[in-house]
């Protein structure tokens, strides 16, 4: 990893990218397919999973992407696992991280050390309805609408200088299946389009808050 040096000076960089998931993995395969389309230009992807069951394990074998497996349960501390953690990114030059269903905080410093190079999606228009019951939540509050967010992380929970969000409406017919569905198909378009953007050095952040150019 090159460290000290920000996002921004990575333009024109095939940026080498991380993927942590620990379940189904539909955003794992959506962002490889954008690479696949050519909508967005990276270079290694390797994906980080702390649950061998996971699915999105398959999918990457699937796809021919490396796979780090790290159980927490391996380790006898956090700092431990998430050393271990480091050195694989390191070993690979990752430049950016992109947690999609990691079901797991980072630490303090973990974030500090991948500052702006660790983005999030989480379901629902943050600051709402943090949390990992989000399209839930939203029915169930029965406000007229939720979305997505894609974020860089800090040290808070689903917290973050926000970098794309998008709106999805909630009619009075949504079930909790078809509103997932509509928000997981925006997630799909929405993380390459952040992904794209970060490889592009379009990114660039300001007084805390993403500043986009060209999007
Ligand atoms: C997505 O809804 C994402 O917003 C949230 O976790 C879910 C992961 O889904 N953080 P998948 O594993 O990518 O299908």
């Amino acid at each position: 990893m090159r460290q000290g040096l920000s996002h921004q000076n990575y333009k024109d960089k095939r940026v080498k990218l991380a993927i942590f998931a620990s379940g189904n993995g539909s955003n794992f395969s959506a962002i490889l397919k954008a690479i696949k389309q050519g909508r967005i230009k990276t270079g290694l992807v390797v994906l980080v999973c702390d649950k061998p069951e996971a699915r999105v394990i398959s999918r990457a074998k699937k796809a021919k992407a490396a796979v780090i497996l790290v159980k927490r349960e391996d380790f006898a501390s956090r700092p431990d696992f998430e050393a271990a953690i480091i050195q694989r990114l390191v070993s690979y030059k990752i430049e950016l991280i992109c947690l999609a269903g990691f079901m797991r905080m980072l630490s303090p410093s973990f974030v500090r050390k991948y500052r702006n190079r660790i983005m999030n999606i989480h379901p629902s228009l943050l600051p709402a309805f943090k949390g990992s019951h989000a399209i839930k939540d939203a029915l169930e509050a029965g406000v007229a609408s939720t979305g997505v967010t894609v974020h860089f992380v800090d040290e808070e929970m689903d917290h973050g200088p926000v970098i794309l969000q998008q709106k999805v409406r909630i009619t009075s017919k949504d079930t909790l299946v078809s509103l997932e569905e509509r928000v997981h198909s925006i997630e799909h378009k929405l993380y390459p389009q952040a992904i794209r953007l970060f490889s592009e050095g379009k990114i660039k952040i300001k007084g805390g808050k993403v500043e986009t150019s060209n999007p």
